[in-house]
């Protein structure tokens, strides 16, 4: 029998800058080969460079559910059938009472939700009938609590984090493992723009690092670093009334 000398193969969305750049890099330097996908061609070819052999680009635009789709089909033509999936596309304005705009809300909601949706359907149809696989959803922290200037984005991920838990008793039952991520403050150009103090900041190598352990773990909630995940899961079990008394804080009133 043949022998696989690689550990199988993994679509990672979200892969040309930030946290999914780092993940594609860590997975393909450590054995997997690694289908990366994001809109920027050029910087996937430059990243599929840096691994010549293990990193190939799929450039694609998640919110196009056809070409979602196709570009799963594809993947799985040329490079074989996919083990694992993480789907790290993702995107963040901000947004709140001050400046709330319909549409700025929809363009979060078409790349985080939407964009993952569509990633989500051929994966969980091909990984349920070959009963075998793994997905990897990103969310984040500020899915647990609505925070100021985060309205949308937290909506978004805290979507994200019911989607997953909805899902995985039924994946299980054909032996296809669904894991969500919840990432703190990483330092990726989607927070270079913050203007606020950002507790617990990470690079995105230690995030990719933690992401990575996460899934070989096999955890569910794969969730970091450890002084956020504290913070967090506090601010979230406090009664709602004392976690407004946190959050007043930190309104940023606009120029
Ligand atoms: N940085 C943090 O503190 C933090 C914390 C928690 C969770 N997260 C989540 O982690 C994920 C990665 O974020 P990041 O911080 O690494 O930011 P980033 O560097 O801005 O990366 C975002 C990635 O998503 C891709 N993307 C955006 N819109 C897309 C679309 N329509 N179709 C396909 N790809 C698209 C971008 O590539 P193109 O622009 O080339 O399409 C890029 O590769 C996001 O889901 C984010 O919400 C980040």
């Amino acid at each position: 029998m043949a022998r696989r000398k690689h550990k199988g193969i993994v679509w990672v969305t979200g892969a040309s800058s930030g946290i999914g750049r780092a993940l594609a890099l860590r997975l393909a330097r450590n054995g997997w080969q690694v289908a990366a996908s994001a809109r920027s061609a050029a910087a996937l070819e430059e990243l599929a460079a840096d691994q010549e052999g293990s990193i190939f680009p799929y450039p694609l635009d998640v919110t196009d559910m056809a070409r979602t789709k196709q570009v799963h089909a594809e993947i799985e033509l040329a490079m074989g059938s996919i083990d694992m999936a993480v789907l790290a596309a993702g995107t963040y304005k901000r947004d709140g009472a001050f400046d709330f705009r319909a549409q700025v809300a929809q363009s979060m909601i078409a790349v985080n939700l939407q964009g993952t949706c569509n990633a989500l359907e051929p994966l969980l149809d091909s990984m349920m009938s070959r009963r075998r696989g793994k997905i990897a959803i990103m969310a984040s922290v500020a899915g647990y609590n609505g925070l100021p200037g985060g309205a949308t984005y937290g909506a978004t991920k805290s979507a994200l984090n019911n989607l997953c838990e909805a899902m995985k008793p039924e994946a299980e039952r054909r032996n296809v493992s669904l894991s969500v991520i919840n990432p703190g403050f990483v330092d990726t150009p989607l927070t270079a723009r913050n203007d606020f103090p950002m507790p617990f900041l990470i690079s995105a190598d230690e995030a990719a690092a933690s992401i990575e352990k996460g899934l070989e773990d096999g955890r569910y909630e794969i969730i970091f670093p450890w002084k956020m995940k504290l913070a967090i899961k506090f601010l979230h079990a406090l009664p709602a009334m004392l976690r407004f008394t946190i959050t007043r804080r930190l309104v940023r009133a606009p120029d």
